[in-house]
């Protein structure tokens, strides 16, 4: 989509880059962010109102960081270089970073040195976040020194009259009390933005842009009923109407009616013509006997694919396949971090094969997940839709762990159904990233009533998290865990024990397999 109004956040490899780039889009301006080598082609391609350098974590003077040509101080674009972002200024205007002088990591009350547009409105010795190793120690050329904090005397520099500044600090992360108006003073006073972009404002384009691109082709989009989908066919749907094929399949280890429900949301609520497919016999059948989890991934990889090729080939005139890809999997794909260990082979189930001849059609891929899902809302998708706790493409499949048969899936519903039944009475469900239970391969011995019983244990696992990547366990109160637990013993016939996973990530990871 090409914005009219855009800022360019360069990204030099901050674990807080994103961060910066969804504040600016809460503000009301669309972003985006380009790796700190590429960045200066899209600024010339499409100059942007405002440019912010982010943090990273090397030092500016060592071999091998991350630069950008001077190019991007001479262009006359507002700019605000944060952190590593301030010290390539000072390296590019005559100032001096010392890579030891004094680290910095946690709160600092910040003090004014100077009246400044970055800093209005915000007040004498607000908090900020610090998080760094190198100091300015020489001001650059034709900056002012315009706040310092105790330990760092050039803290925050101005050159008004260019329009460039440079914070130490982090005005993105919320521990930087008054961050929010320091990036909207930055935005709008200094940049000029106007602003309106939302999810209204991107549905409008939105719906534009597929009608323009799609014509009078078909698309085909695979639902599988989580949130990038659900919203991806919904809006969709508002552009091109019946044009818009689905088409759903049913693996065999979703949880309890899951593939009744998505079929009466999207075919009897929202009237999207949708095709059900029940694969479950062939895919329970190729994962008979199979215990290894990456194994079962493969199988479900690469079973869903043949299934989804058959039935999509049904409709010869689609053109477009859509696809939920979302802004971080964009980023990730152009970044220039190192390849990192797989440790599960997450993100390539549901992924289709070139070859299938479609173009793509992909309207997220420039939202955040929170984004998407406030499009949703705005498209009139029930709240239950929209907040559910993300669900692996594996299903059920990764959490009986061992073998899979009919009946263990059977009884693992049962248990998660009860589960997620009284999280949510409690009013848990939304303080909760991800709950789900697990089923374990492994039997111990009860008793009910006079009788001995040797039944399965069931593991229930609830974590809190920001996005996965680390997590820790959910303190659910114990009267609901005491609830809980009574019912799956009571009312799953099988299990006879129930436990819960006090693990965090890492070192252990959210899902058991
Ligand atoms: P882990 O278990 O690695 O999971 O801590 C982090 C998040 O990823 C989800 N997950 C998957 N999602 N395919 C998916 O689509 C997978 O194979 C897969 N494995 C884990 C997990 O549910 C959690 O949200």
């Amino acid at each position: 989509m090409q914005h009219a109004e855009w800022i360019c956040i360069v990204d030099f490899g901050s674990q807080y880059t994103q961060l910066i780039a969804r504040r600016v889009r809460e503000l009301g301006v669309y972003c985006e962010i380009h790796p700190f080598h590429l960045a200066l082609d899209a600024m010339r391609a499409h100059p942007p109102v405002g440019v912010i350098l982010s943090g990273g974590p090397n030092s500016v003077y060592e071999q091998g960081a991350p630069q950008i040509d001077r190019e991007v101080f001479e262009i006359g674009i507002p700019l605000l270089g944060i952190c590593y972002g301030l010290q390539l200024i000072a390296l590019h205007h005559d100032g001096a970073v010392d890579p030891a002088a004094r680290r910095e990591y946690g709160k600092a009350e910040l003090r004014f040195d100077d009246q400044s547009e970055l800093f209005k409105g915000v007040s004498q010795e607000t908090v900020v976040w610090m998080s760094h190793g190198d100091s300015l120690t020489r001001l650059p050329e034709r900056f002012e020194v315009i706040a310092h904090t105790e330990n760092a005397p050039i803290c925050a520099i101005g050159n008004q009259e260019k329009k460039m500044f440079g914070v130490q600090f982090h005005p993105e992360v919320v521990h930087s009390t008054e961050g929010r108006t320091i990036l909207s003073n930055f935005v709008y006073g200094i940049c000029g933005a106007k602003g309106g972009w939302n999810p209204r404002s991107f549905i409008a384009q939105a719906i534009e842009e597929i009608r323009a691109t799609v014509g009078t082709d078909r698309v085909i989009c695979a639902l599988s009923g989580g949130v990038d989908s659900a919203v991806a066919a919904v809006l969709l749907h508002e552009a091109i109407g019946d044009q818009l094929q689905c088409i759903h399949i049913d693996n065999g280890v979703m949880r309890k009616k899951e593939s009744a429900q998505v079929v009466e949301a999207f075919r009897d609520v929202f009237h999207i013509p949708l095709k059900f497919v029940d694969a479950t016999d062939l895919f329970l059948d190729r994962l008979a006997g199979v215990t290894d989890p990456e194994q079962k991934r493969k199988i479900i990889g690469v079973t869903f694919i043949e299934v989804f090729e058959k039935e999509a080939a049904e409709f010869s005139d689609a053109a477009y396949l859509a696809q939920g890809t979302l802004y971080p999997d964009v980023i990730e794909s152009v970044s220039f971090k190192g390849p990192s260990a797989t440790i599960k082979s997450h993100h390539n189930v549901g992924g289709l094969p070139e070859h299938m001849n479609f173009k793509l059609i992909e309207p997220f891929r420039e939202l955040f997940k929170d984004e998407v899902r406030n499009v949703g809302r705005e498209l009139g998708i029930p709240n239950h839709l929209i907040d559910r706790h993300p669900f692996p493409g594996p299903g059920l499949a990764i959490r009986v762990l061992g073998e899979i048969d009919r009946e263990r899936l059977e009884l693992l519903r049962e248990v998660d159904e009860v589960f997620l039944d009284e999280i949510r009475k409690a009013g848990e469900y939304d303080n909760i990233w991800q709950a789900f239970a697990v089923l374990l391969p492994v039997r111990s011995v009860g008793v009910m009533g006079d009788a001995r019983t040797y039944d399965y244990t069931a593991a229930l696992r609830a974590v809190t998290s920001v996005d996965g990547m680390t997590a820790d366990w959910a303190r659910i109160p114990y009267n609901v865990l005491e609830r809980i637990s009574n019912r799956i013993i009571n009312e799953v016939r099988g299990i006879n024990r129930v436990v819960y996973d006090i693990s965090s990530k890492p070192p252990s990871t959210i899902e058991w397999e």
